[in-house]
């Protein structure tokens, strides 16, 4: 997608230099600065600092990092503590073990030197693959806002959390790619943008890539929502994950279940968007899901730009306060009106993902 008129992908290889380069994300949306990853060490250090964060983004970027480890040492206790380091760097979305395995996967008995152009090839792969996913993911739901539309003739109104948009994949986002698709087929649409407190996701990279692509959209306070819905300004919620198990409940940025709740209230159909690898197959019970718990800084200091538009990080909680910062929670199948997928929609439950999925 684009920024400043220029199209982009969140992560490439540099075949010149051979690195990898990122947008780091936690510059945006103040300045844009395109960042070079060297070592495994570089890829490890993005994903937990969060200069590429989003389920797809940190896998695609997971799978790239098993190159940057062998294009420093091509020895297989090297690669394989790496790749423990990779899936250890955060713990909720479950694509970044995904892409791991999968690309230890397909190393194994390749030969020595062969190992970097498999790797390569694989990591190309893997993100060539969540383009193609996630433009289906829009085509499917790009059908769910034709009906809206076709029904009100009149601006459709969506209502996203965090960033589950370009900037959290590899291109068009999940949440955001049948917004995409219905702003270019001429459906008029609207978005209203979660904040996402603590890290402001929603108006940081949602909002700046909206603008980016001309999408109206509107940022709220992550408390707005509800009211919204009440007055029927909603008519429909759409928002990505981290982690769907394989009874249907989904793992997404802390705040999500609150939406939920507040669309099953108010009869607002919610959607949540994703591809495969964000399946976790092997998980039964939500309360297995490992839950991250971020730094509490990220609650207590706000970052923005000062009057000489200078980026300027601020104390805004009493000195002497304690904070918590879980960054995801749960969203139940019950309160899910279907998944859209690469392969179709389905409803939210185990019988509705092996139908579409075997
Ligand atoms: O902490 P983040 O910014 O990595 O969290 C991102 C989200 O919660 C997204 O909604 C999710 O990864 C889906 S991305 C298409």
């Amino acid at each position: 997608m684009k920024i400043e008129g220029k199209e982009y992908r969140t992560i490439w290889f540099d075949d010149k230099n051979q690195v990898v380069k990122i947008i780091d994300q936690t510059k945006l949306p103040h300045k844009f600065i395109i960042k070079d990853l060297k070592t495994v060490k570089d890829a490890i250090n993005a994903i937990k600092v969060m200069e590429v964060r989003g389920a797809p983004l940190i896998g695609g970027t997971a799978a790239y990092g098993i190159v940057l480890a062998i294009m420093e040492k091509n020895d297989p206790n090297f690669i394989k503590q790496s790749s423990d380091d990779l899936i250890n760097s955060r713990p909720t979305a479950i694509n970044l073990k995904w892409s791991v395995d999968r690309m230890m996967k397909k190393l194994s008995g390749v030969n020595n030197n062969e190992v970097l152009k498999v790797a390569l090839n694989e990591a190309k792969e893997i993100c060539e693959e969540d383009i193609k996913f996630c433009e289906n993911i829009g085509l499917n739901g790009l059908k769910i806002i034709e009906e809206i539309y076709n029904k009100k003739k009149d601006t459709v109104n969506i209502l996203t959390h965090c960033n589950a948009g370009w900037l959290a994949t590899i291109n068009w986002g999940t949440a955001t790619s049948p917004i995409y698709h219905a702003h270019k087929k001429g459906i008029p649409v609207h978005v209203w943008v979660d904040e996402t407190r603590p890290r402001n996701q929603g108006a940081n990279l949602t909002s700046y890539e909206l603008n980016e692509e001309r999408v109206s959209n509107t940022i709220i306070a992550d408390n707005t929502g509800g009211i919204l819905m009440q007055r029927g300004e909603v008519d429909i919620c759409i928002v990505g994950t981290d982690r769907t198990i394989s009874t249907g409940d989904v793992a997404n940025k802390i705040g999500t279940y609150l939406k939920a709740l507040a669309a099953h209230d108010n009869k607002v159909p919610f959607y949540v968007a994703l591809p495969s690898s964000t399946i976790d197959w092997n998980t039964k019970d939500y309360k297995d899901i490992p839950i991250e718990e971020r730094n509490s800084e990220e609650l207590s200091h706000i970052e923005g730009l000062d009057e000489n538009n200078n980026v300027k990080k601020v104390l805004i909680y009493p000195k002497k306060s304690k904070a918590m910062n879980l960054a995801f929670d749960v969203t139940p199948a019950k309160y899910i009106t279907g998944l859209i997928t690469e392969k179709g929609i389905c409803e939210a439950s185990s019988n509705g993902l092996k139908k579409l999925f075997y």
